[in-house]
């Protein structure tokens, strides 16, 4: 099993268990975050988008061009931006950090 930790807009932290092979979106969805991932995989939304811990960033096999210009679309993007449906969880990845993003709303507020 592995440790993944999500830390929410508020900045509290919610450590899942996953098993390999999942993919991180599935895992963000089973622990409780509001990742929406609207298309399931298909890379058509971007409402799986996830902000990457920069120690983690360059850990990941680099995103897709597909997924590149699907995030240019998401709210909130920055340069460690990645669509958590295209994540694959590898043994490797123990202890991954990911952001969820606020929502627009949060953002007004400042
Ligand atoms: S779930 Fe739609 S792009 Fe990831």
């Amino acid at each position: 099993m592995l440790n993944i930790v999500f830390v929410n807009a508020d900045g509290s932290k919610v450590t899942a268990q996953a098993e390999p092979g999942k993919r991180l979106l599935e895992v963000a969805q089973a622990a409780g975050m509001p990742l929406e991932g609207t298309c399931e995989g298909q890379m058509a939304c971007s409402t799986c988008h996830v902000i990457v811990a920069a120690d983690w960033f360059d850990r990941l096999p680099p995103a897709s061009m597909d997924e590149e210009d699907m995030l240019d679309l998401a709210a909130g993007v920055c340069r460690t931006s990645r669509l958590s449906c295209q994540i694959a969880l590898t043994p490797d990845l123990d202890g991954l950090e990911v952001r969820i993003p606020g929502v627009s709303r949060d953002m007004q507020i400042g």
